[in-house]
């Protein structure tokens, strides 16, 4: 395989004619986009049916919504097209669009279910040519052959990653080049072209900017960011696509788990089925390294509880990592966390955690975390983009549980929780230059 991302410029921006025509579609498909959401509902675990019963509420006005959403992608087509827009037509488009957006969003209905959002960001790339920037288009439904590579081999890598408003009117976003970086990694490991760090940074930036009006007001939440890689040329022989896509797509969201953010999960330990195992890809944020959770992720809910640990392949006694998130168990000032040997997900939130604790004084220990020494742990959290901080409640292994902090937030938990997301929100100083200011871009590609 030659991967040509040859020196700069390594991306450019698509032709105007081409853009035209795309602009066109995504605006058609943009218009079909509410039925999809609706229909969604119904699929939606039980954690997040309040705000899809909300978001179906919200269906019909989200029609009108779409009306909008063709109108600002009209101007948007102008856009491409070459003849620059004023930058005003822009706007008093995305004016309205503010008010219909914010005024169908239900800031305090919110958990971690999908709402759609007016923009998306979206550039492609043949096997062995260079990425070609389409740019802001009209969220919507992708067309893809029904033998594309992402479909039939799962060839394809995602991020998870927050943009946050702060009280001064600033929209900004966490530490974007550590998930450029690891979806540059992800890409080699699933033999694909690797998206420049700087054509990642621009379009993330780029995406938060053009659906500003979604990002949720100042602490009750985020705006989620779904960057996505996939292998969309269709192929039949097992090889790498001909060509792919790069996708940034966004939702507004708040806490990941039932109750809300800070209300401590019950997780259970399992003992049949592993996550990953060494010299897989569990370290991969690819597409199905979630999936296979699911199963068990189903059964355990059904007994009570939140969520599953997982333990090692290799000796069934070390702890890998919560299905969607990275964990970490307390004694007194020590802080564990199982180190990354290929087999869980190298989290940034985890990352970010490990700096905050050792600044405030605790031992942080990467290295393998028995479950015998989370049985006997002061307190246990887990982190994770999604999950953000959240504070485990009990711990359930072979028929035994153990509350931990009488099943209320731990102290630690609590302060990381606490810097964490006052850094995230602007609330504290920024001292490690993590957050990245969104500058207000023109809706253009
Ligand atoms: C994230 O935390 O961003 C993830 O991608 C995990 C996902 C299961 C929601």
């Amino acid at each position: 395989l030659r991967v040509a991302i040859e020196p700069r410029p390594r991306w450019r921006a698509r032709s105007a004619a081409r853009a035209s025509r795309g602009a066109r579609s995504s605006a058609r498909d943009a218009a079909r986009a509410p039925q999809s959401r609706a229909t969604t509902a119904t699929t939606m675990p039980a954690t997040t049916h309040a705000t899809m019963r909300a978001t179906s509420a919200r269906a019909t006005r989200a029609r009108t919504t779409a009306t909008a959403t063709t109108a600002r992608a009209r101007a948007t087509t102008t856009r491409v097209a070459g003849r620059r827009p004023t930058r005003c037509a822009v706007s008093a488009s995305s004016d309205a669009a503010h008010a219909e957006a914010t005024g169908a969003i239900d800031w305090h209905a919110m958990g971690f279910g999908l709402t759609t959002t007016a923009y998306m960001f979206k550039a492609t790339c043949e096997l062995g040519g260079e990425w070609v920037v389409e740019g802001v288009v009209p969220y919507g439904d992708l067309s893809l052959s029904p033998s594309s590579a992402v479909l039939n081999y799962g060839q394809g890598v995602f991020e998870g990653m927050k943009a946050f408003r702060t009280s001064e009117g600033e929209l900004l976003v966490f530490r974007p080049d550590e998930n450029a970086k690891r979806c540059e990694e992800g890409a080699g490991r699933m033999s694909m072209p690797a998206v420049p760090r700087d054509l990642f940074r621009d379009a993330v930036l780029r995406t938060v900017s053009a659906n500003a009006e979604y990002v949720p007001p100042v602490g009750m939440g985020s705006l989620y960011l779904r960057p996505l890689l996939i292998g969309t040329g269709a192929i039949l022989g097992l090889g790498p696509a001909p060509s792919y896509t790069f996708l940034v797509y966004c939702s507004p969201v708040a806490s990941y788990f039932k109750g809300g953010q800070l209300t401590p999960i019950d997780l259970t330990v399992e003992e049949t089925y592993h996550r990953a195992a060494p010299g897989g890809s569990g370290s991969t944020k690819c597409i199905g390294n979630y999936s296979p959770v699911l199963k068990v992720q189903l059964e355990a809910k059904k007994r009570g509880f939140s969520d599953v640990m997982y333990l090692d392949a290799k000796e069934n006694k070390y702890i890998e990592e919560v299905s969607s998130c990275n964990f970490f168990c307390v004694k007194g000032k020590t802080i564990s966390t199982p180190s990354l040997q290929g087999t869980i997900l190298p989290g940034i939130t985890r990352k970010s955690i490990c700096e905050l604790a050792a600044a405030r004084g605790f031992t942080v220990e990467e290295r393998n975390v028995s479950i015998d020494e989370v049985m006997n742990a002061d307190e246990c959290f887990c982190t994770g983009t999604a999950v953000v901080v959240a504070p485990v409640g009990s711990v359930t292994y072979k028929g035994k549980t153990v509350k931990f902090c009488d099943g209320k937030v731990g102290p630690t938990s609590q302060a990381m929780y606490d810097e964490l997301t006052g850094i995230q929100q602007g609330k504290l100083p920024d001292e490690r230059g993590w957050n990245v200011k969104v500058p207000k871009f023109p809706i253009s590609g």
